[in-house]
């Protein structure tokens, strides 16, 4: 049995539970100092609740981070300290800086660590990404990207505190930034404008134009100002093709419950979740003690292009992101 400890039962905390539940080596636990979401987080998915940070570190083989973006170093550092193979949410850390300070540890006590770019689990963007890769739409020349919906709050609304979230461009926009990095190569610099970066909190919107070195242009839209609910799409335009993908266009199954929230989902079989190949592919890798499959390197470069943007928000002057 691989013991798992996830740090956090907030949002992403039950979306990797309800992941590890159908896996039938891995025995969980877990902390959260807020009593209601620990009482219902032990009962919803059968999982040892623990007193503290400290306690999971030291049961657990494998720590899996699943809180705010501010906390994510501090609780990575702690657990590598341990000798404990880490799983860190994105964005990996809440600055380039604190992602280098995770990859030295990580280094230097050789455990696994892996940041969550769910986005390369899903089958569009991993479809897309190898469409690109082999050439189907011949060499790269323009690519577009569109996340988003209504911000979210997150406990006590950290998501809405930039100094904790980063905003639309950090916690959103992060994710296309990777899925673009993987998919065409390294970013020459950028240029990004936002709304939200001026006022630090709240709604948030924010759009970037990447010079990659193949010499490709991207542009990445990030919001939290869509009512209308979570949409991503992409296009990349190359020499011989188009690829195009809108996730409203590919729903299988839409459910509406009372009060007129309403989901829409794919028809995929439990373990085609991204989220369980993810985190599938993660406990594998530590088993096997073969490589990760998205390296931390990747999410701290993820981390780097989006303080790039957010500095290029606020200065209105083109970035260079730094490199790891
Ligand atoms: N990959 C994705 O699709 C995706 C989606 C949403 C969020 N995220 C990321 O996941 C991370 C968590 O986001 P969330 O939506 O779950 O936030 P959340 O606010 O819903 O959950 C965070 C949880 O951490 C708990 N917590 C606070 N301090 C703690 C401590 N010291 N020890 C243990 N638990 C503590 C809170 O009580 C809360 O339950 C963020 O970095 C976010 O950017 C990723």
């Amino acid at each position: 049995m691989v013991k798992v400890g996830i740090l956090g039962a907030g949002g992403m905390g039950n979306v990797h539970a309800r992941q590890y539940r159908k896996m039938s080596d891995v025995e969980l636990s877990f902390f959260d100092p807020l009593p209601e979401k620990s009482e219902a987080f032990a009962k919803q998915w059968s999982a040892t609740p623990l007193d503290s940070v400290e306690q999971v570190i030291a049961k657990c083989d494998v720590i899996d981070v699943c809180l705010p973006t501010d906390m994510h170093q501090d609780a990575g550092l702690r657990a590598i300290a341990s000798g404990r193979a880490v799983f860190i949410e994105k964005p990996f850390a809440r600055t380039f800086e604190e992602c280098r300070q995770l990859i030295g540890a990580a280094e230097d006590a050789k455990v696994p660590l892996m940041p969550g770019h769910v986005a390369r689990f899903f089958a569009d963007f991993a479809t897309g990404h190898r469409l690109v890769k082999s050439g189907a739409v011949g060499t790269p020349a323009a690519a577009r990207t569109r996340r988003g919906g209504l911000a979210p709050m997150g406990s006590h609304g950290w998501f809405r505190d930039y100094e904790r979230s980063g905003g639309v461009l950090v916690d959103l926009a992060v994710h296309d930034f990777d899925w673009l990095r993987w998919t065409l190569g390294e970013v020459k610099h950028l240029y990004s404008r936002s709304v939200g970066i001026q006022t630090g909190s709240g709604p948030d919107y924010a759009l970037t134009t990447l010079t990659f070195e193949s010499g490709a242009v991207g542009h990445v839209e990030a919001t939290w100002m869509d009512p209308g609910g979570f949409r991503t799409t992409f296009e990349i335009a190359g020499s011989k093709g188009l690829i195009q993908h809108d996730s409203r266009q590919n729903v299988a199954l839409r459910t509406t419950l009372e009060g007129g929230k309403t989901f829409a989902d794919g028809a995929i079989s439990a373990t085609d979740d991204p989220y369980f190949k993810q985190l599938r592919g993660f406990l594998d890798a530590v088993k096997n003690k073969t490589d990760v499959p998205v390296s931390a390197h990747d999410g701290a470069m993820a981390v780097s292009i989006a303080m790039a943007a957010v500095e290029s928000a606020k200065t209105g002057k083109v970035v260079v992101p730094e490199r790891v």
